[in-house]
């Protein structure tokens, strides 16, 4: 991590929570960073340059302007690692089960975003739903027209966010007007990788729809799109429901299991994310575990859509653990909020007879998924060094909530309440690169 200025603009006062590691792992006294009265000092570029014990805090930060949040919680912004911008608006449609739902509903909002003017619209919309949850950056799929992507790209660099995306490549299986080509598909997204990945804050994900939606021959273009970019990020969905395992063996009779469809064709990798992945088997959580790729809890849109229950325990086993991280997977997740999808994240462990505690929660929603990534060292976390993207939770921000918390001792409770009964009304600022951009009301203007 480099800074690039050490001048200081604001000092943000509160009870800090970040993490050095899964706790998961380590426990939570290693994992946890935490200050009852800490401070999260800003550089004037958007950098965190300090985060300690207020009253610890270096002299020569001493003059800086204060934002005081009290008992407020502060935290590194929340990363949604899957989340679909095209359907943002198409939210809680129901179907018998996900192939369904794609044929009915989400195939055809996403051919809308063949107008630049509606997609330039919609990413307004989307980014502002981003942060007004709370959330920072996120790992989003567009849709196949190489200028929505683009459109995505444009505002999320005038906001300054840290954004993944990528063109979505399907030619097969889905109305023709959603469809590329195995040629189209690969051309466009390697114009969209030179015009974006790296700008600024921003990186691009080779997008593959899912197996089922992709010929060979334009898996094999993602393949070797990925080989020849392998600082991008490869972005899919695996083994989500019954119906999508089933045509998958169909249309690819020669493959092990789902996970070898991508395998063979090369989109296995430290930077592939693949959502969902419910139904892996034993042999395809080792394949994943030895390349490093990341399978992201959706539980929210698992739950509405009827896809099955995700198993943390077999997914994480200790011989052989697979990165997890967790998403919204809006729309086919029923909350933009990262804190009702870590409590459905929550009641899917306790059905599945699994712990999963206010820590795991939170460390899977900030620095988990900013590991799996590929972006610990710039988002996920308040070490200096880091952007200042950070989002200020309020404990008491409802009647619930503010009854709920006068039983909270521990900060655990604090944390458990939040992703209990949190939503957007429980965000109280959300700042990118050390500005406001979100929230009022700041408790106190200097203390
Ligand atoms: N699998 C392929 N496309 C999609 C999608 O848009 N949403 C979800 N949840 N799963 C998918
Ligand atoms: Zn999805």
């Amino acid at each position: 991590m480099t800074l690039t200025s050490e001048i200081v603009s604001r000092v943000l006062r509160g009870r800090t929570v970040s993490f050095t590691d899964n706790p998961r792992l380590v426990g939570v006294t290693d994992a946890v960073t935490t200050h009852d009265d800490g401070a999260v000092i800003l550089s004037d570029d958007g950098h965190i340059l300090w985060h300690g014990d207020f009253a610890d805090r270096p002299e020569r930060y001493a003059d800086a302007p204060i934002e005081n949040f009290g008992d407020r919680i502060i935290l590194p912004g929340l990363i949604d690692a899957h989340v679909h911008f095209p359907q943002h608006r198409m939210i809680a449609a129901p179907a018998k089960d996900l192939l369904e739902w794609l044929d009915r509903f989400a195939f055809h909002e996403e051919a809308l975003y063949a107008s630049r003017d509606h997609a330039e619209e919609a990413a307004e919309s989307f980014l502002d739903r981003l942060i007004t949850h709370g959330t920072t950056s996120a790992l989003a799929f567009s849709s196949v027209h190489g200028q929505a992507a683009d459109c995505l790209f444009r505002a999320a660099e005038r906001r300054g966010l840290c954004l993944v995306t990528g063109k979505t490549m399907m030619d097969r299986n889905a109305p023709e007007n959603v469809l590329d080509t195995a040629e189209t598909g690969a051309r466009d997204s390697a114009e969209l990788i030179a015009r974006w990945h790296g700008v600024e804050r921003l990186r691009y994900a080779i997008t593959v729809r899912f197996a089922v939606t992709s010929s060979e021959a334009q898996l094999r273009a993602a393949g070797e799109l990925y080989a020849d970019n392998p600082s991008c990020l490869m972005h899919t969905h695996l083994s989500e429901s019954a119906g999508e395992i089933a045509f998958v063996k169909q249309l690819f009779p020669w493959s092990k299991d789902y996970t070898d469809v991508y395998e063979r064709f090369g989109l296995l990798g430290g930077t592939a994310v693949f959502a969902h992945g419910i139904h892996l088997s034993e042999r395809e959580c080792q394949a994943l575990h030895e390349a490093g790729s990341m399978v992201v809890h959706c539980p929210t849109s698992n739950n509405f859509l009827g896809s099955g229950l995700f198993d943390i325990d077999h997914l994480g086993a200790a011989k052989r653990p697979v990165n997890i991280g967790v998403a919204t997977d809006v729309a086919g997740g029923t909350s933009y909020s990262m804190l009702q999808t870590l409590a459905e994240a929550y009641k899917v462990a306790m059905l599945g007879g699994r712990s999963f505690n206010a820590f795991d929660g939170f460390y899977l929603a900030t620095l988990g998924n900013a590991r799996g990534l590929g972006l610990a060292s710039e988002i996920g976390t308040l070490d200096p060094g880091a952007w200042a993207d950070i989002v200020v939770l309020d404990p008491t921000a409802t009647p619930v909530l503010a009854a709920r918390d006068e039983l909270s001792e521990t900060l655990e409770d604090v944390l458990f309440a939040l992703m209990m009964l949190g939503d957007d009304r429980a965000v109280e600022a959300t700042y990118i690169r050390g500005e406001r951009v979100y929230g009022s009301g700041i408790s106190q203007a200097a203390s």
